[in-house]
């Protein structure tokens, strides 16, 4: 089935950026949200990242206004109805997502594909809220959606493959690099950056090293383009601890545990830097 309408579900950090990727690469997008206020921010937050684009030469202002035409809005989830793929993107919760599933069942044509970019819930488990798990899986794009060039495609149990196959032209024809990961919490990426994150606060913990150190270390010695405090820092640490806590209970392995460090900064409303402070302090953003 060749794609050309899709929908995004949830105009946030994620959902905002997909949309805007498939309306630069030619397709038309409704995007869905929750209200006509969070929709105008996102949309604001578009036009301020096209802008930038213009800015820096990469695009051109008639480039912008195509992916404005391209980009409709709404808050009605069933103007999703004509989409051949739809990509939600909403809270990471599965009381948010099986429901958004039944729904999309329910309005989008049989042959649609339905995916979820959930970073670490089980695309079985919200396809199976569906009564046709072979159309669903997961495609996770990578935080900032335009930009990063990964999307892991990751098949549910009873996800067909030419909805595997399908989803890898839609990413090839975004000018992403698939690839494909069976369902395991995680995925590739997340699953071996959350232990990395975890070792590091482990150091941290047992004073190896500062936490300026640490991260000094695996910018200048590993390549990494943040340390591993920074990037736990623009997370959030509330998010870190809640993804680690889940890749220990369903792999059943302690080494995915946060450290104790972790739950007390959280308690103590150190989040990171939309708290204002987290392992470092960013200002007065309290
Ligand atoms: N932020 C990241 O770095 C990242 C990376 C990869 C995957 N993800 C995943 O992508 C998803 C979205 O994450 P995010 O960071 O963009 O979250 P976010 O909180 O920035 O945005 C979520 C948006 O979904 C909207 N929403 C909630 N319920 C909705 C519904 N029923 N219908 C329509 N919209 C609804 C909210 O109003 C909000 O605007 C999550 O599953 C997350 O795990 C996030």
């Amino acid at each position: 089935m060749g794609i050309r309408q899709v929908g995004v579900v949830g105009a946030g950090t994620m959902g905002l950026g997909i949309a805007q990727i498939c309306a630069q690469s030619g397709y038309s997008v409704t995007l869905r949200d929750l209200s006509e206020e969070i929709i105008a921010r996102a949309l604001a937050r578009a036009r301020k990242n096209l802008d930038g684009q213009v800015a820096k030469g990469r695009m051109t202002a008639a480039d912008v206004e195509g992916v404005f035409a391209r980009l409709a809005t709404t808050t009605r989830l069933a103007d999703l109805a004509p989409a051949d793929l739809v990509i939600e993107a909403a809270f990471e919760d599965m009381a948010v997502k099986k429901p958004l599933f039944a729904a999309l069942e329910g309005i989008c044509r049989p042959e649609a594909i339905l995916a979820t970019n959930t970073s670490i819930l089980s695309p079985t488990e919200i396809g199976a809220a569906t009564k046709s798990p072979g159309r669903t899986l997961g495609m996770h794009f990578f935080n900032p959606a335009p930009a990063m060039k990964l999307v892991e495609v990751t098949p549910g149990l009873l996800t067909a493959p030419e909805t595997v196959a399908a989803a890898e032209a839609f990413c090839r024809s975004l000018g992403k690099t698939p690839v494909v990961a069976q369902e395991s919490p995680g995925g590739i990426v997340s699953r071996i950056l959350i232990a990395m994150r975890n070792e590091a606060v482990d150091l941290l913990a047992e004073g190896v090293a500062t936490k300026e150190d640490i991260d000094t270390a695996m910018k200048l010695g590993a390549g990494f383009p943040m340390g591993p405090f920074e990037l736990i820092d623009l997370i959030g640490l509330d998010i870190h601890v809640t993804n680690s806590d889940s890749l220990a209970r369903e792999l059943g392995n302690p080494k995915y545990r946060p450290n104790p460090l972790l739950r007390k900064m959280v308690r103590a409303g150190l989040l990171g830097r939309k708290s204002g402070r987290g392992f470092y302090n960013y200002g007065d953003r309290q």
